[in-house]
């Protein structure tokens, strides 16, 4: 008997097939929407293996009713979405899919923290709205990136790479994590800082931690008052680490100078969400990873995992070991 899946988003052909070859698959056969919770329900109940998306909330309910489900495999590497504690009672292994998307999501990050920066984006749409009418001394002049301080919240895989990126822009990195790391520390030429003194010292304050409990609203109203005025925030983590209520009326009052945004704490966020409504703001929808070969690269280990998991070996990726 070959193991049953349920995939919950139409995925590149290459992927369906290497899943066939072991598993009698179904899937959600559409790319731009996400499967009805009440389809899921019902699919869930006669599978071994669930192959799912972060757009997916897999939680207690829903795993109560895969009594034959082994392995739900989640092609990210956040897995906020999925209630792993409830997954784990049940014996469900939950994997995700680490270090393949790293270097992709840190160059997306550092192309939003420039962005912001420079004002890119306001710039590209007053130059297509016929604003420009000449050159002039300050005309959208934005802040410096190159020897600027930049704080990490979360020096994970991604935060690393990110620390990378900034050294070549001779820029002074401070992290802040809950355990200090001496070797990137040397390797990186970073610093550890108390999160008070990383919001206070920098320029840009990236979010690269997940969420989780304990980084709920983690970036809120105190947090963001501590930053330097002339400050840019960067959340390229999830929505919900940082405040957006906070985050809008520190924009607004000029508390921080700008914020550039690539999760919100619902998605797809809706177009009159007040964040959208400030030129201070560049919102992206949740596109950091979104490199072709890495979506494929991604896709494919969520399958390799699947599939190892189903054939009782223990998955590259096991999130609840
Ligand atoms: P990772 O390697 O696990 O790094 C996460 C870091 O966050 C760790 O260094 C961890 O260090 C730190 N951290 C966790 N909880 C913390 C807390 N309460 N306070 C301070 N630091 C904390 O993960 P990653 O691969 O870099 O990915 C990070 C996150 O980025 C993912 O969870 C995901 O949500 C997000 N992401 C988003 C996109 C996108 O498309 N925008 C793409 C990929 C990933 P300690 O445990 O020592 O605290
Ligand atoms: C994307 O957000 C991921 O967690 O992989």
């Amino acid at each position: 008997m070959r193991p049953k899946i349920y995939i919950t988003r139409k995925l590149p052909d290459q992927i369906v097939t290497r899943l066939a070859e072991v598993c009698e698959v179904k899937m959600w056969e559409k790319e731009e929407e996400p499967v009805p919770r009440e389809i899921l329900e019902k699919e869930i109940v006669d599978i071994d293996g669930l192959y799912c998306l972060l757009t997916e909330n897999i939680d207690k309910p829903l795993l109560d009713l895969g009594t034959k489900l082994k392995v739900v495999s989640n092609m990210a590497v956040g897995y906020n979405n999925i209630d792993v504690a409830a997954a784990t009672e049940k014996g469900i292994m939950v994997t995700n899919t680490p270090g393949v998307l790293t270097e992709t999501t840190a160059d997306l990050t550092f192309a939003l923290l420039m962005a912001t920066a420079r004002r890119v984006v306001e710039a590209s749409d007053y130059l297509r709205a016929g604003d420009w009418k000449t050159w002039s001394p300050m005309q959208l002049t934005g802040k410096d990136i190159h020897g600027a301080s930049l704080g990490i919240f979360g020096l994970g895989r991604i935060g690393e790479a990110l620390a990378k990126r900034a050294r070549g822009f001779d820029m002074k990195v401070y992290y802040h994590n809950r355990t200090r790391k001496p070797e990137a520390e040397a390797q990186l030429g970073i610093e550890f800082a108390e999160k008070d003194q990383l919001l206070r010292e920098s320029d840009f304050v990236c979010v690269l931690m997940p969420f989780t409990p304990e980084t709920k609203n983690y970036i809120g109203a105190e947090e963001l008052s501590l930053m330097k005025k002339s400050a840019i925030l960067i959340n390229t983590a999830r929505g919900g680490i940082v405040d957006e209520e906070a985050l809008y009326h520190a924009l607004k009052n000029g508390d921080i100078w700008a914020a550039g945004i690539d999760v919100f704490e619902e998605e797809p966020v809706r177009t009159d969400h007040p964040l959208l409504s400030l030129q201070n703001v560049v919102a992206l929808p949740h596109i950091g990873s979104a490199s072709q070969k890495t979506r494929l690269k991604m896709a494919a280990l969520a399958a390799e995992n699947l599939v190892q998991g189903l054939l009782g070996e223990t998955p590259r990726h096991l999130v609840n070991r």
